[in-house]
């Protein structure tokens, strides 16, 4: 376990180069399962949960390489694969959840342990699991296994409408319906970038879907896919982050390889902060001159503004002028982090859903412990204005979201270092 140790202070001044998204990268590997032969995805981020999932792939009877030098995964799926992804592996990461939909669809039976991963919330599986029943699916709760089997001859087509646009239910349910008997409807589906990105691939693939990037997924099942090569969409959550970077230390970063459409609420948000916002070709460019002015944010199934930039904004929040409401929608239990955020002076009431930030002038360093990635990436923001020495502790949860994030901090100016945690025993 490593900490980051940061002195506060420094503006940050640069470019920086945005990869493909972890939290599409993942599902993506997942989709090659539901086409024998070789899949190639680029754009692919060199973080743990990218092993995890090849390691999972390789149980399942995939030969998978990656290399870290060209950011490519290569996937080798065989005829026949297992079914069964294992407690040891799913438990370290929830994403692994991904492979529940191509395993029925292609094996018609997936025992797939139920998830730990980030502690943000129950993210209960009900909607996955009453998707896949509705498509003649039995599934069982089974010594911590989700055990499902489909109907001899195939899943089949029908209407499901999810209680709330979950992305990873429709996720599940789109690549379980690609290749069932006749039409599958996903009403109410989430309509996150990063789902388009696998409506995109699916399709290349040879997938029938209508209505990609809406909440109604029409897909009509097909009898084989083909593998493919597809280039993950760009991250809009690190974007956001560095854009958060150069409002809270009153940078001037310009990030490239991004998709301002994706990030139109947050740049918004950081216009009425005080930000100059000036969109690239490729990105956009971020500038701040002044004490930021406090912004009411409130989280909501994209388009709405992503609950995986919260803690960040409640950092910028922290240190601006005025008091702020922020409003968690999604993950009851993401203001955790604002107990470190506390003992870095920041002043935060938390009631239910929302968090009521006072600005101050000024926050103080200290040790502090990452919760998950994103309140990591939020204490680490914190740190980087904090009066003195912030020492974040558990920074591998921002190693699973963020690729070399000191060192790009670093080459922007950042007085950050990685360094082995302190052993007390
Ligand atoms: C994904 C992202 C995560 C992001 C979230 C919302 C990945 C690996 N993770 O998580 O970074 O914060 O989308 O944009 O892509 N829920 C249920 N029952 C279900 C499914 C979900 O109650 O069957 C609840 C969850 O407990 C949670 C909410 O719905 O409160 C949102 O979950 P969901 O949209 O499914 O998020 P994830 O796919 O887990």
């Amino acid at each position: 376990m490593d900490v980051f140790r940061i002195q506060g202070g420094a503006r940050l001044v640069g470019e920086v180069h945005v990869t493909g998204a972890k939290n599409s990268s993942l599902k993506l590997m997942a989709v090659a399962l539901l086409a024998p032969g070789k899949t190639v995805i680029h754009a692919v981020p060199n973080i743990l949960d990218v092993t995890i999932m090849a390691e999972l792939l390789r149980r399942l009877g995939c030969s998978v390489t990656y290399s870290a030098e060209t950011e490519t995964v290569e996937i080798e799926v065989p005829e026949t694969i297992e079914h069964r992804a294992d407690y040891d592996l799913v438990r370290r990461m929830r994403a692994s959840i991904a492979v529940l939909g191509p395993l029925v669809a292609r094996t018609g039976a997936a025992d797939v342990a139920l998830p730990g991963g980030d502690a943000i919330g129950s993210r209960g599986l009900d909607m996955h699991t009453a998707g896949l029943e509705r498509m003649g699916a039995t599934v069982a709760n089974e010594h911590g296994y989700l055990v499902v089997h489909a109907p001899d001859g195939g899943l089949i087509g029908t209407h499901v409408y999810l209680d709330f646009p979950s992305v990873g239910a429709t996720e599940t349910l789109l690549m379980a319906a690609v290749t069932a008997n006749g039409v599958t409807v996903i009403d109410n589906a989430a309509r996150e970038p990063e789902i388009s990105d696998i409506c995109n691939m699916l399709l290349a693939m040879g997938a029938q879907i209508d209505g990609v990037g809406t909440s109604l997924l029409t897909v009509t099942g097909v009898s084989s896919l083909r593998p493919v090569e597809h280039t993950t969409v760009s991250d809009r959550i690190v974007a956001g982050t560095w854009a958060v970077a150069a409002a809270i230390t009153g940078g001037d970063i310009t990030v490239r390889n991004a998709n301002n459409e994706h990030l139109s609420i947050v740049l918004e948000k950081l216009i009425t902060a005080g930000a100059e916002v000036e969109i690239l070709s490729d990105g956009f460019r971020i500038q701040m001159n002044r004490r930021p002015t406090a912004v009411d944010v409130v989280t909501l199934p994209y388009p709405g503004f992503p609950t995986d930039l919260q803690p960040q904004f409640i950092a910028l929040n922290s240190i601006a002028e005025g008091s702020a409401m922020v409003t968690e929608n999604l993950f009851e239990a993401r203001f955790r982090f604002v107990q470190e955020l506390s003992r870095l002076g920041a002043e935060v009431r938390t009631d239910g859903h929302h968090a009521l930030i006072r600005g101050r002038s000024q926050l103080s360093g200290a040790p502090v412990e990452a919760t998950d990635i994103r309140a990591g990436a939020g204490l680490v923001l914190a740190g980087l204005v904090a009066e003195g020495e912030t020492t974040v502790h558990a920074v591998e949860h921002i190693d699973r979201g963020y690729v070399g994030f000191e060192e790009q901090l670093s080459a922007l100016g950042a007085i950050i270092v990685r360094e082995p945690s302190p052993q007390i025993f």
